[in-house]
């Protein structure tokens, strides 16, 4: 009853930017992603009779607050597949994702979290089965099942039975990269969850943002597959622009943006003024993430590292999807 996952962050070019439902963790868009091997969460789950409730540790510390209730809630969920609801786990989580670069370690964590404690159950699941329930850990977590590019199919019916992510390309299909781009600023956080709920509620551009994603979506994987650099990197910047358009039009109204963030964006259009392809994304933070091909990777990185405000520039590859060690 013990098992050891490794899954990767992933890092979104189409995002998912809404809920239908917050119980359940249904979007009201589909999604698209490419995992990232730099940044990834190793998780141990023992489950053990004697243990009278959930014991969790991250990074060898004890976790107590409102990441543990979120860690039980969800184990909860995989007792009841597993019809054993009083057997609980003692946890070991070591995050390689450094909070500073912005992302979001929920991915691979939950990700990481879901696939070790359905194996220490020994539930047979097919990766379809595994990222429906990852996905009621964190939304975005459920594309880290997979390496490469994976979309998560919003689905269609009120039981989440059809919401799941499903593989687009593997991460050898394209040798595509990404640069997180760390900023120095320090900002109050809406967190991703608070933020896409208020941005539902009261946001009149979110019908907009979610009747624009068909065809982004299906032109960024005709891009995919055809190794379209900037069909890719166009699509996903000006995705990524609508969404953090809708929070401009919430109440209250709120930006992710710093000023470092638009400095980040100016110089990455700067770039592709002077011939070197670079597209920008960014999720709920201030942080951006810049998408560029091998060829480019000094200039690149010196051209981020030079901005003022700029602490780190961390460079990634596509990563592989959950591993079992
Ligand atoms: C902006 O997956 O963190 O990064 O489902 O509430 O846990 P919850 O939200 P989360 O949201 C991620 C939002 C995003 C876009 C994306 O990753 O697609």
């Amino acid at each position: 009853m013990k098992a050891t996952a490794k899954a990767h962050t992933n890092i979104a070019l189409i995002k998912y930017w809404g809920k239908r439902d917050e119980s359940i963790i249904l979007p009201t868009n589909n999604s698209l992603s490419l995992t990232l091997d730099g940044f990834y969460t190793q998780t141990t789950v023992e489950f053990k009779a004697e243990l009278k409730e959930d014991v969790f540790y991250l990074d060898n510390t004890i976790v107590t607050d409102g990441q543990y209730n979120r860690v039980t809630k969800f184990l909860d969920l995989i007792r009841g597949y597993a019809q054993k609801h009083t057997l609980f786990a003692e946890i070991h989580s070591i995050n390689k994702v450094p909070t500073a670069a912005g992302f979001a370690s929920s991915a691979s964590g939950f990700a990481a979290l879901a696939a070790a404690a359905t194996k220490a159950l020994d539930l047979k699941l097919s990766e379809h089965e595994l990222s429906r329930i990852t996905r009621q850990g964190s939304g975005s977590a459920c594309r880290s099942i997979y390496g490469g590019f994976a979309e998560w199919e919003k689905g269609i019916k009120e039981d989440g039975s059809d919401s799941y992510a499903i593989p687009i390309a593997p991460k050898d299909h394209w040798d595509i990269r990404v640069a997180a781009v760390v900023l120095s600023s320090k900002m109050k956080k809406v967190s991703s969850r608070e933020g896409m709920k208020r941005t539902v509620d009261t946001s009149p551009f979110f019908k907009s943002w979610v009747d624009s994603i068909p065809s982004d979506l299906d032109a960024i994987k005709q891009g995919i597959n055809d190794r379209n650099f900037e069909m890719v990197g166009k699509i996903a910047e000006a995705n990524c622009l609508k969404m953090h358009a809708t929070t401009l039009g919430a109440t209250p109204p709120f930006t992710y943006w710093h000023d470092t963030t638009v400095s980040v964006m100016q110089t990455v259009k700067q770039l592709r003024e002077h011939g070197v392809p670079a597209y920008f994304t960014i999720d709920a933070g201030p942080n951006v993430k810049v998408l560029y091909l091998p060829e480019n990777e000094e200039k690149i990185k010196k051209a981020l590292r030079e901005i003022p405000g700029v602490t780190d520039v961390i460079l990634s590859r596509a990563g592989q999807g959950v591993t079992y060690l």
